[in-house]
Formats: structure tokens, C-alpha cells, sequence
């Protein structure tokens, strides 16, 4: 077995992350609202040994009711009764430090580590669109630049009132009438910039002492934020190249913290389009773009990069992108879009067509071998620490990872093939962090 090994985290959305997956006959929507369609898939990828599964949110109606998908579980809720359904794998839901508050967040994650057993992790966003504002007392959403301000003291509130309980405070001692240290259970008196929050949490340190930290904006903000904060980042790249750059980049960074390149895991995105020939591969890959409501598309495609394409007509060009300064919306996805619009000059539609299957994240065709291959590439080619895998169509596509990919990953000693330790810190090789108020108590 290589020494390195690879990390895989299932990325589950509905049906299917294309956005036509719905429609296809090899998927049952009126599943949608079935927790046993979610419990099924998050058994499937722990049958896979994969490191996590993962739910994305946001807090606001996304897209257009009549073509598409656009309501879900709240993802907290959700995992808390994936962590019943399973027993060994990582549990990763993302919550906002835009539109929620650092104790309700603190709490609701300490008690999915409790009840997970050590498998809770946190994906950071700040939440990008004027609609989510507009759900909580406001107009319009904080500029880039202070949702990020936001974030980090967010973070550090939260991270401090899980450390609020040390590891030794619970004494449980019916003998004697003690339940817990009061000398290690900690106010934690924050006064800042956004918040003002005394503490202690009312929910004890959890088995990873901090759920796993992931971060998903990969702006120059985001970027930031993840070199400072992350433990795992998960990233949309296009090609090799850009993946290379991204993950150098993020490494890069991270020595300015006092942190070396192996306290952050890369996970890119990579929706695997499976047949087990080329041909049928490309078939399927067809079938699901000519599913495209190209009216709903670029409704969605607007919405996610913050600039209106709504009126542009089908058939011509793109018309010449603002620049990124004058967009408040998700930054980084708006780049990608740019990019890959004006590099292969595409019409709108062409570039629907492009963007349906993984909303940028890249679409890789092909057979098990061949998107082992691909897998391969990057890990060893400095570009990945692991995949965010989206599966197009769910649960086939998943199943069929698992059934035909995992096993050629762990022939080639790429993979693990059962779990080695309990936790997700365990699974993705991270340490488990001290409480800050450790040494003030000794
Ligand atoms: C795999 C992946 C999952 C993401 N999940 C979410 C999510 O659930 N909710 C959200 O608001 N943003 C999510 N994002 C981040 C947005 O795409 C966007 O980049 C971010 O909200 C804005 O940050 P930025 O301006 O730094 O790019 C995700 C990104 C990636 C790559």
C-alpha cells in the first residue's frame, strides 16, 4: 500500500447533482422528502469506506419551483439521522455564519459529534445573494469582504465555546454529588466586532474536541480564511492545471499560520459520469444535458455567479463579463464561469450544457478505469488530497463508484479498504485539537 492515501467524500444532493438527474428514468423523485433514500446512499459510501458524506445549504428558496428542485432537508437535521443509520462514517453539513449565531451553531454541531460518536464536520460558508438577506430582516447581503470579517470572529466564538468545557471538566460522581469541575468549565466572555457571547456552551466538549472545519470559497477572501482556519477545503477546478495552482497556492499559504501542508486536505469536485464503455458513458452524458430546461438553467447559472444573464439570447456568445471587483456574489464560481466561457468561447446554451452536470465542478466521462485514472492523476500530480465525489444520478451513480471505481483505487494501494480509526479527524489523518482554556486550569 502507498503511504499516501486517498480521501473520498461523498457529496449527496437529492437525486443527482445534474441538474436534470430528476427527470431521468433511472431516478425516483417522490423519494425526495424519504429519509430512507438518504439513509440508503450515506450506507452505500460507508460500504465504500469513504471518509464523509457531505450536505450543502442554503437558507434561501434556490432556482425556479416550476423546472426544479428547490427545497430540502435542513442538513443538520438530516445527518442526525444518518448518524442512526450509520456507524463509521464522517457526517459534514454546511451552515452559514452569515444568517445564524454562533451559540445556536456551537451547540447544534456539539451535540451531532456526541451523537455521531466523533463524526461531525462543519462546512464554513458565508453565504453569498441578496435572497438570503431578505429571509432574515434585511435587504441586501453584507458586502464580501465583511461576510468574511464575520466569519472568522464566528469561528473563533464558536471554537471557543467548544473548548468552553475541557476535556476534564466532567467529574460524574454520584458518590460524592459532583458532576462536573466548575474551575474547567469556562465563560468565554467574547466582545467583538459582530458578537457578544459570555458562554460557557451548554452542551459538553464532543469526542473530536472541534468537529472537522471545512471551507468552501476559493476567492481570495475564501482562500484566506481556509489558510487560516480549514482543515479540509472543498474546491471547483476545471482542468489539471488550475487544480495544480489551487492546490499549491492553499499549501503555500498555509506556513504564514504556523501550519504545515498536511493540516489541510484539498478535496475538488468531480462529477463521475460512468459506463462501462465509453460509448454508454457518452450516452448517458447526452441523455442528461438534453434533459436541460435551458430557461431554468440560466436562472440558476444568474442566481450562483451574481450576474444577470437572463435576457442574453440562447444561441450567441457570451457577452464580455464585469469585472469580478463589482460582484458580491460568490466570487470565486463567477471566475470559473468567466474562464471557462471565454476559453472555449461558448454560446449560453453551450455553456448550460457545461455547467449542468456539476455547476462547475468538472464532468469526467468515462469508464471505472478511466476515472481511476483521472483520480490518479491528480492525487499524484500535486492537484488533490482526495475528491468531493458529486454523482450525477443518485443513488446509481454512487453505488456504481463504489461497486467498480473503489475497487480499482484500492487494487493500485490508493485507498483504504475498511476504517482504520472511529472519527472523522481520524479518517482524514487530522489531529484532535486541545481546549484553549486547557492550560489556564492547570
Ligand atoms: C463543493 C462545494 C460545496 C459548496 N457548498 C456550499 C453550500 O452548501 N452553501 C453555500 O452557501 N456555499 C457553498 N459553496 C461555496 C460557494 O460556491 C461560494 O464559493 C461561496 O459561498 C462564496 O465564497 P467565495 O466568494 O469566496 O467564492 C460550496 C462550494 C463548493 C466548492
Amino acid at each position: 500500500m502507498s503511504e499516501r492515501q486517498l480521501h473520498l467524500n461523498a457529496f449527496l444532493m437529492g437525486v443527482g447533482h445534474h441538474e436534470a438527474a430528476w427527470r431521468h428514468p433511472r431516478t425516483d423523485p417522490s423519494r425526495l422528502d424519504d429519509v430512507r433514500h438518504y439513509a440508503n446512499l450515506a450506507v452505500i459510501a460507508e460500504r465504500g469506506t469513504f471518509d464523509s458524506v457531505f450536505l450543502a445549504d442554503g437558507v434561501q428558496l434556490f432556482g425556479d419551483v416550476r423546472h426544479s428542485i428547490a427545497a430540502g432537508f435542513e442538513p443538520l437535521t438530516l445527518l442526525t439521522a444518518l448518524a442512526g443509520a450509520t456507524s463509521g462514517i464522517g457526517l459534514i453539513a454546511t451552515a452559514s455564519t452569515g444568517f445564524s449565531e454562533p451559540f445556536n451553531l456551537a451547540r447544534s454541531f456539539a451535540s451531532l459529534d456526541h451523537i455521531s460518536g466523533g463524526r461531525a464536520g462543519w462546512n464554513i460558508v458565508t453565504t453569498a445573494g441578496d435572497r438570503a438577506a431578505q429571509n432574515f430582516n434585511r435587504d441586501a447581503n453584507a458586502e464580501h469582504g465583511e461576510r468574511y470579517r464575520r466569519a472568522a470572529e464566528f469561528l473563533d466564538v464558536v471554537t471557543a465555546l467548544w473548548d468552553s468545557w475541557e476535556d476534564e471538566a466532567l467529574v460524574v460522581d454520584p458518590a460524592s454529588g459532583v458532576f462536573a469541575d466548575p474551575d474547567k468549565v469556562h465563560e468565554i466572555n467574547h466582545r467583538g466586532d459582530f458578537f457578544r457571547v459570555r458562554g460557557p456552551l451548554n452542551a459538553t466538549r464532543g469526542p473530536q474536541g472541534h468537529p472537522l472545519l471545512v471551507q468552501a470559497g476559493s476567492s481570495e477572501d475564501g482562500k484566506a480564511f481556509a489558510a487560516a482556519h480549514a482543515e479540509a477545503v472543498f474546491t471547483a477546478q476545471q482542468t489539471f492545471e488550475e487544480g495544480v495552482a489551487f492546490y499549491a497556492d492553499l499549501k503555500g499559504r498555509l506556513a504564514a499560520h504556523g501550519r504545515t501542508p498536511d493540516q489541510l486536505v484539498v478535496l475538488p469536485g468531480i462529477v463521475p459520469v460512468l459506463g462501462s464503455t465509453e460509448e454508454e458513458a457518452a450516452r448517458l452524458n447526452d441523455e442528461l444535458d438534453d434533459l436541460i430546461v435551458p430557461t431554468r438553467a440560466v436562472h440558476q447559472l444568474s442566481e450562483l455567479i451574481g450576474f444577470d444573464l437572463t435576457d442574453h439570447p440562447l444561441d450567441e456568445r457570451l457577452p464580455p463579463f464585469p469585472p469580478v471587483t463589482r460582484i458580491n456574489g460568490a466570487k470565486s464560481r463567477f471566475e470559473l464561469v468567466r474562464d471557462l466561457s471565454e476559453r472555449d468561447g461558448l454560446t449560453l446554451r453551450q455553456l448550460l450544457r457545461r455547467l449542468g452536470g456539476g455547476r462547475g465542478h468538472q464532468v469526467v466521462t468515462g469508464t471505472p478505469e478511466a476515472i481511476a485514472d483521472h483520480i490518479e492523476t491528480w492525487f499524484r500530480g500535486g492537484a488533490a488530497d482526495g475528491f468531493n465525489i458529486m454523482a450525477p444520478l443518485l443513488p446509481s451513480g454512487l453505488e456504481e463508484f463504489v461497486d467498480h471505481v473503489v475497487p480499482i483505487l484500492r487494487r493500485r494501494g490508493l485507498f483504504r479498504t475498511e476504517y482504520t480509526g472511529t472519527t472523522l479527524r481520524e479518517h482524514y489523518g487530522l489531529a484532535r485539537p486541545r481546549s484553549r482554556y486547557s492550560a489556564l486550569s492547570v
